[in-house]
């Protein structure tokens, strides 16, 4: 037993099983919530906390100090890929990412293809966070699952493209290159999807023992467009994954690829706040994938009684799925999130009790 990870209840509810208890972790778990984090924060720029396994090792582990969760999350980014291919990112203060120059011709993608055919070097250029996954590794308590991560190639493609995160003029460059440059678009998916397979591979060497793939942006698009330019890609990437070990795929304002879930066949599917868990439960009644997610993370400012109404049905639609439940929230945590909220609700997880059978 202590050697396998057949005991651990995240990796249980992953397969489909039932747990003692309903295991829980939540996206963005470390981050600027926690006075211990932001006290890292205010001496190091984000992207050297990344990029150093001593540092990054204890930012993944502050939450699991406070909060008993069933999962630790290795503290990195989606946006480290391209940074290895060669197109330098920055952490802007109060803007977010943003690229040293978008990909958005031909000769921009020059360089990615290149560092795409030269995959050992790429992915020792992110050893970095190999080493973070045998720091936390070392340190980990046996019950909690070691949980890696990727960005699903069209959300990284996304601010490629656009150079930062999506404005208001939401995607433009994208769809333009998408609709126009069809072939360019296929070019920059096939390079991240090349190295985002074997940067798994390089997290799950170290110790990675289920990833998630975060497609934070697949509701940018029409579903038949995402079916035509990105599905394929996914499907791919989940198919590698999961030779090794599970997979969850979340997807960010997915309510229109459900169908389309259900065929990727991810082990576990992040459902996101903006859709009923109830009714996904209910799509998903007799496959053999699990549900994460979906509390509304902005919820977690709400007084007590509206918060323990809400995550109380959440955690009824979760268990009623009769093949493997995680809760987590339904997009990541907030750097405001009061911390006796975040302690409200993993206690009461844990203690859950379904009301009706
Ligand atoms: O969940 C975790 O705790 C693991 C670590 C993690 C981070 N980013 C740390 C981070 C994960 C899984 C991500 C994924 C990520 N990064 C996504 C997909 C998930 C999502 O939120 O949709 C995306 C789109 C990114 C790109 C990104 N990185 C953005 C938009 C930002 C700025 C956001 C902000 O709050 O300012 C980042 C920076 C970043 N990544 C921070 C953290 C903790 C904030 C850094 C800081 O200022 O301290």
């Amino acid at each position: 037993m202590p050697n396998s990870s057949n005991h651990k209840v995240l990796l249980q509810a992953a397969r489909g099983e039932k747990t003692t208890h309903i295991p829980l972790w939540l996206m963005r778990q470390a981050g600027r919530y926690l006075p211990e984090y932001r006290e890292y924060r205010s001496r190091h720029d984000t992207l050297t906390m990344f990029k150093t396994p001593t540092i990054a090792s204890e930012i993944t582990l502050q939450p699991l100090r406070r909060f008993p969760l069933d999962g630790a999350i290795i503290y990195a980014d989606i946006l480290l890929i391209p940074d290895a291919m060669g197109i330098p990112l920055s952490f802007i203060e109060k803007e977010g990412p943003r690229f040293a120059h978008p990909v958005r011709t031909a000769a921009d993608l020059k360089i990615l293809e290149q560092n795409a055919a030269n995959l050992d070097s790429v992915i020792n250029q992110l050893s970095y966070v190999g080493e973070t996954v045998s720091r936390v590794k070392s340190h980990l308590n046996p019950d909690v699952t070691l949980i890696g991560f990727a960005g699903a190639p069209f959300t990284v493609a996304s601010y490629l493209i656009e150079g930062r995160g999506p404005s208001k003029n939401d995607f433009f460059e994208t769809k333009k290159l998408i609709f126009n440059q069809p072939q360019l678009f296929h070019t920059l998916m096939e390079c991240l999807t090349e190295v985002t397979m074997a940067y798994l591979d390089m997290q799950i060497a170290a110790g990675i023992e289920i990833v998630q793939l975060f497609e934070s942006w697949s509701g940018a698009l029409a579903p038949t467009h995402y079916r035509e330019f990105c599905l394929p890609y996914m499907q791919k990437i989940i198919k590698h994954a999961q030779k090794k070990v599970p997979a969850i795929c979340f997807m960010g304002q997915g309510a229109g690829l459900i169908s389309d879930v259900l065929a990727l066949k991810p082990n576990v599917f992040g459902v996101d706040w903006r859709q009923d868990l109830g009714k996904v439960a209910n799509q998903f009644h007799g496959s053999k994938i699990a549900l994460q997610g979906n509390l509304d993370p902005l919820l977690l400012y709400s007084n007590q009684d509206v918060l323990q109404k809400n995550l109380d049905a959440c955690l009824e639609q979760g268990t009623a799925h009769p093949h493997g439940y995680i809760f987590n929230l339904g997009h990541g945590c907030t750097p405001e999130t009061p911390i006796e909220s975040v302690k409200f609700v993993v206690d009461r997880v844990k203690s859950f009790k379904r009301t009706t059978a």
